[in-house]
């Protein structure tokens, strides 16, 4: 069964991932581990918990904030005149063995529930994301993110409820 959980330094193989994003793999080799325990960004991977130490997929995130200005003006309504808590996906990725078989999406779908099961506890009100590219940027258009107003490869996904 595919599971997704914290990334534990000690189980997972870093060292094997590879999503075919330099920097990407980059990332989980030397820096998530550390980033984790530094309070930087929390990193979650996708596993079979029958052989959990192979890393299929990851993603990372921190909190963030938005400027106004960052969003639409439909989205601007009712919003107080400062800064808005976001969450920011930083990086999320696939192993390339397994690309193109729904594990990007499950990733994506378990960042949405946990921004909005913490959303209850501290208040966020988007989640945040950097495309690496404009067909990175499409892949996060088709689940609803929208572009920032201010920087064609920021898209948010509001989670404010109404
Ligand atoms: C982008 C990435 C995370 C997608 O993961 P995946 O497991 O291959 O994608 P899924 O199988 O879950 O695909 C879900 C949907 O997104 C579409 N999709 C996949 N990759 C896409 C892309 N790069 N651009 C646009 N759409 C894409 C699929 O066609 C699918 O839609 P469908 O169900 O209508 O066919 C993965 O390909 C990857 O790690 N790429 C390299 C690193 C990267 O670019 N990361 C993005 C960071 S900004």
């Amino acid at each position: 069964m595919l599971v997704i959980c914290r990334l534990d330094g000690r189980l997972h193989d870093r060292e094997g991932f590879d999503c075919g994003e330099p920097s990407l793999n980059l990332y989980l080799h030397t820096l998530a581990t550390q980033h984790l325990r530094t309070g930087i960004a929390a990193t979650h991977v996708l596993a079979d918990d029958k052989a959990p130490s192979c890393i299929f997929g990851y993603y990372s995130m921190s909190a963030a904030q938005m400027s106004l200005d960052e969003l639409s003006v439909s989205d601007r309504r009712r919003l107080p005149r400062y800064p808005v808590p976001a969450a920011r996906l930083a990086r999320l990725a696939v192993s390339v063995q397994k690309q193109g078989h729904g594990l990007g999406e499950a990733l994506l779908q378990d960042a949405v529930t946990r921004c909005l099961s913490l959303r209850e506890e501290l208040g966020i009100h988007a989640l945040l994301v950097d495309a690496l590219n404009e067909r990175a940027a499409g892949f996060y258009r088709q689940y609803g993110f929208r572009n920032c107003a201010t920087s064609a490869m920021t898209l948010y996904l509001p989670l404010g409820r109404g």
